[in-house]
């Protein structure tokens, strides 16, 4: 495995295929680390992670935590409703605060676009060698949340060898809220990356036509893509089309806290024109497979019955893989240091 390039974690349009092949590489081989006891792997012994989120969270924190543990870090979680924040401190000060303790990573999540890179670069700035890991930022990006994703349909469409060349020339739909979703960002990035066409998938107020040039506008300050070529990236309107050709369906949760305004009639016609059941899974030639990043709002943009599926949805291998995925990520950015 080539020596890991980045020292931070914001956005994964700056990773290139070896960064990819190296993170489902080592997930693979933490796969089978126990969670707790004495058989943790010993890599991280000695080493302070501090998980800074500043918005809710259920598997991303839960999982980091997890993750760090089970390579014998000692982790503070940090909760903002006790915090310092309530008098005013800020993000920064916050996270400095952590790093004068001695933190070498943090993982941060906020509601904002652009807190993690901030901080990551104002720690840049003073010198300080911690690592910043993007634990997902306004609508702009979760990148663990987009590995483990591609984890998880690496290993549904190559079970004994789950890597990058199982994604390619594969038909993947994401369907639902495009616009407020960080999570469709990363998984563009990431899917393209690894020779996926994508199909998005939803109504014209929660997904832009302009959605289609999405990998051709790299972040401010990132002159290169370093993928070569990219998959495809289209818009449809048609739930029946999109899911006709699919290999597989990520759906998305209608994030109505992130709407600024009444972007949908109503949800009834909503859910009956985009909600994903095994009704409308009878438009596909195949079996595929029904991938959801959580939480879900049920019989919404999923039915019930089908988030209970398990030999369809795969909501829980994806919960379970983020722990390796994120045992990787943190492996890479502290081990070697
Ligand atoms: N998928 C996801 O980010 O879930 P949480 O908000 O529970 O972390």
């Amino acid at each position: 495995m080539s020596s890991w390039p980045h020292k931070h974690i914001i956005d994964l349009a700056e990773f290139s295929l070896e960064d990819y092949q190296s993170v489902l590489e080592l997930a693979k081989r933490f796969q089978s680390v126990p969670k707790s006891g004495a058989r943790k792997l010993p890599a991280l012994q000695g080493r302070f992670i501090a998980i800074l989120f500043f918005e809710p969270s259920t598997r991303t924190r839960t999982s980091f935590e997890l993750a760090a543990k089970s390579l014998s870090a000692d982790v503070q979680t940090f909760s903002s409703s006790s915090s310092s924040l309530s008098k005013g401190e800020s993000p920064l000060d916050t996270a400095l605060t952590y790093v004068a303790m001695g933190a070498e990573a943090l993982i941060i999540r906020h509601t904002c676009t652009g807190v993690p890179e901030q901080i990551a670069k104002a720690l840049d700035k003073a010198n300080k060698s911690t690592a910043v890991l993007n634990g997902g930022d306004g609508l702009h990006s979760h990148p663990s949340q987009a590995l483990l994703d591609l984890f998880t349909l690496a290993s549904f469409f190559q079970p004994n060898n789950p890597d990058i060349s199982a994604l390619k020339g594969r038909n993947i739909a994401i369907v639902g809220d495009i616009l407020h979703s960080r999570v469709a960002r990363s998984n563009l990035w990431s899917l393209t990356a690894c020779g996926v066409n994508v199909t998005l998938c939803g109504p014209p107020s929660l997904l832009p036509k302009d959605f289609e040039q999405f990998v051709n506008n790299p972040p401010p300050g990132q002159l290169v893509d370093p993928i070569k070529k990219r998959g495809d990236i289209s818009v449809s309107r048609s739930l029946k089309e999109t899911l006709t050709d699919a290999d597989a369906v990520l759906t998305l949760r209608l994030q109505k806290e992130r709407m600024s305004q009444n972007l949908l009639a109503d949800l009834g016609s909503y859910q009956r024109e985009f909600g994903i059941s095994h009704q409308s899974l009878e438009w596909c030639n195949k079996k595929i497979a029904v991938l959801h990043p959580g939480p879900v709002n049920r019989g919404i943009e999923m039915s019930s019955e089908l988030v209970d599926d398990h030999s369809i949805c795969l909501i829980e291998k994806q919960v379970a893989n983020g722990i390796p995925i994120r045992m990787a990520l943190l492996y890479l950015l502290m081990a070697s240091k």
